[in-house]
């Protein structure tokens, strides 16, 4: 199988010639060359025009739109249209539509209005799967399979009731296991037969926390298989092609994302960051550092290993991001000349093989007609193209970098715990996995180290420091894994409401948190949740917001001690030595720059050093490692201008660099590390 990752860096985005007027369409091709796009998405949306009516196909402007893209040097990972399924479609399958928990059939009329455990659907989606494997699986222009857009929605019809049903039988065998995961004792749930359940549609009151979590792990499930379907059907037309799907990342999704990526032949994932300010490459960065977390997760449990000659295991692909504005609640924000460059290197940097965008060509109508393009309503002459241009000459001149990312600290990331946090009877709405986990990677992002992320079970060797962020649910196997690791002399540190509950979202009993409490050596009686607006202090000077809790110490040492209120004198921050490891344990959540002193000494005790120590704040620095070569990557997002010591060749400029490299305001840098 020859994958994209085998080629040069990736360069392009989604292309919707069926917007467009065939005249338009050799102009898009020329424009492509110009700034060196490589790599386009083709027909995403485009079910409507490729069958207009039930089984008639209309694939002359396909043809030409790939012949033309053939021509122009420019390869294309061709969709299958399945995220919009066309008006007809649900005019002649209205019980394909989703309902909603308050039981609201929602009607055509934007995307992603289907139920994905329909059979109608499924079968509609396979067809028209099947007849574009049919015409183009080995079409010149073809470099492999984009199944669908951004898999994530839900419903709750009785067809989902149906399959839900029969996935809970096969995860929990008998009504006596569901009954006793889902602790159906409380409040008369008791279930004397499968008929009973139903999707945890809009109740009363609070719904059951069994219910809601294994409904996320169904349509993670029910999801794949629509992925995995469609994918079958690609393979089986060309073995050789490549196939995957784009990841949406938010903590809504009910995708487990480590799971699917043992599904994909490479992880792609989706990003936009939601703020303006340094929030946007904090946010870039950790969404590069989980993507590859799900490409290194893959290549360790995949079934079959997919061939990637050269490429390291751990590469994935950006498949889309904004070349202009920030999307935030109710403005768009137009992106400061430079950003797109540094946003898309800070990918590659962190193991993108390239960098995709939404969109090639702003359209004149539709729902997003203001979403940024690499070719604007502008037209050419624009700045933005002009960064599209310059953009595919940089990617060009990195050819030659490749390599794993180096990291010494790791983040456990796990889906089921963000959804059964989610659950509205937890004692506060505020604590949340995904803001735990960007608190650490942020604080750690700005101390310059790099951090992997991964999923419960992975390998840890190399990892100096793990963080385990609100990682509520914790099964023994995951309890195992952690003490092994400090065991051996690894570095943990451990936030408030991790391993509280099991994996069924059940509380572990004996005192907080029950399936950490020996690794960690305390033991929490009470929590103290926090107001939005509230803090609690603690006695070096520092505050703390969100969680405290009553902790008692059963072998740990007091690092910072609550003051004040009900805490008064007790342990917030402890550190637990276990043989040559040590256990920290965080039961509230330091403000940041005391958040950073924490984790600067837990790394210096575990030997963990910034990726360029000198390199001034606000310098973004990752190194890629290939054996003996290197390359370090250096974005200034200051509005200053900044040095880097460091000694090597700058690709983007080719220029020797013997001391310093000197970035100008919003610049970068890319050097192949001399030896030594
Ligand atoms: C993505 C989606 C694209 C486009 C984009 C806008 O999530 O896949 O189709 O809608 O958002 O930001």
């Amino acid at each position: 199988m020859l994958m994209w990752t085998d080629g040069p860096l990736c360069y392009g985005g989604d292309y919707n010639p069926e917007q467009w007027p065939e005249q338009v369409w050799s102009e898009d091709v020329a424009l492509m060359r110009q700034a060196g796009v490589n790599l386009v998405t083709v027909g995403v949306f485009a079910w409507s025009r490729l069958e207009p009516a039930p089984g008639r196909y209309t694939f002359d402007w396909l043809d030409q739109v790939l012949d033309l893209l053939h021509a122009g040097g420019v390869r294309v990972a061709l969709a299958t249209p399945t995220a919009s399924p066309p008006p007809w479609f649900s005019l002649a399958h209205p019980g394909a539509l989703p309902v909603t928990a308050d039981g609201i059939r929602l009607h055509h009329g934007s995307r992603d209005t289907y139920c994905a455990a329909t059979p109608a659907y499924r079968e509609a989606a396979l067809r028209i799967t099947t007849a574009l494997a049919d015409r183009y699986a080995h079409h010149p222009a073809l470099a492999g399979w984009h199944v669908h857009n951004e898999y994530g929605t839900t419903c709750h019809c009785e067809h989902t009731a149906r399959a839900f049903r029969r996935w809970l039988a096969a995860r929990h065998g008998d009504l006596t296991a569901l009954n006793d995961a889902w602790v159906t004792s409380f409040w008369s749930q008791h279930y004397s037969d499968w008929a009973q359940i139903s999707t945890p549609r809009a109740t009363q009151y609070l719904p059951n926390p069994g219910h809601l979590l294994d409904f996320r792990r169904f349509w993670s499930d029910t999801l794949l298989t629509a992925y995995t379907e469609q994918r079958d059907r690609l393979r089986a037309a060309n073995p050789a092609l490549p196939v995957t799907t784009n990841y949406v990342l938010g903590g809504w999704v009910p995708v487990d994302h480590a799971r699917w990526a043992t599904e994909v032949d490479l992880v792609a994932v989706d990003h936009y960051p939601s703020a303006v300010d340094q929030g946007a490459e904090e946010q870039t960065a950790l969404a590069a550092d989980l993507a590859r977390g799900w490409a290194r997760h893959a290549a360790v449990h995949r079934r079959s290993a997919a061939p990637r000659a050269g490429a390291a295991a751990s590469t994935w692909l950006l498949m889309e991001s904004a070349p202009n504005q920030i999307h935030t609640a109710g403005r768009m924000h137009t992106k400061e000349p430079g950003r797109m460059m540094r946003h898309s290197l800070a990918h590659v940097a962190r193991g993108s093989h390239g960098a995709l965008f939404f969109q090639w060509r702003a359209p004149v109508g539709g729902a997003e007609r203001f979403h940024s393009a690499l070719v604007p309503h502008a037209g050419a002459d624009s700045r933005v193209f002009r960064e599209t241009v310059a953009l595919g000459a940089a990617l060009r001149r990195l050819t030659e970098v490749r390599g794993d990312v180096e990291a010494s600290v790791a983040l456990v990331v796990d889906a089921a715990s963000a959804w059964a946090l989610r659950h509205p009877g937890m004692p506060s709405t505020l604590p949340d996995h995904h803001d735990e986990l960007a608190a650490a990677h942020r604080v750690l992002w700005h101390a310059g180290h790099t951090c992997d992320t991964v999923t419960p079970g992975d390998p840890l060797d190399g990892y100096r420091m793990l963080v385990l962020p609100a990682v509520y649910l914790v099964d023994d196997t995951t309890a195992g894994w952690l003490r092994g690791y400090v065991h051996a002399g690894g570095h943990l540190v451990a936030t408030y409401l991790s391993g509280v509950a099991d994996e069924h979202a059940r509380v572990r009993l004996g005192g907080y948190p029950a399936a950490l409490r020996e690794l960690l050596g305390v033991r929490a009686e009470e929590f103290h949740p926090l107001a939005e607006d509230d803090h609690v202090r603690l006695d070096d000077g520092a505050t703390g917001r969100i969680w405290a809790e009553t902790l008692r110490l059963s072998g740990a040492d007091t690092v910072v001690s609550y003051t004040g209120g009900v805490l008064d004198a007790m342990p917030a921050v402890t550190r637990h030595r276990v043989g040559t490891g040590t256990a920290w344990y965080l039961s509230t959540r330091p403000d940041d720059t005391t958040y950073r002193r924490l984790l600067d000494t837990a790394a210096r005790a575990a030997g963990v050093t910034p990726v360029c120590p000198d390199a001034p704040e606000g310098v973004e620095t990752v190194r890629r490692r290939d054996g003996d070569a290197s390359w370090l990557f250096l974005l200034n997002h200051t509005d200053h201008e900044q040095h880097v010591p460091a000694r090597g060749v700058e690709l983007l400029t080719a220029t020797p660099v013997e001391r310093a490299v000197t970035l100008p305001p919003g610049g970068v840098a890319v050097l192949r590390e001399h030896k030594g």
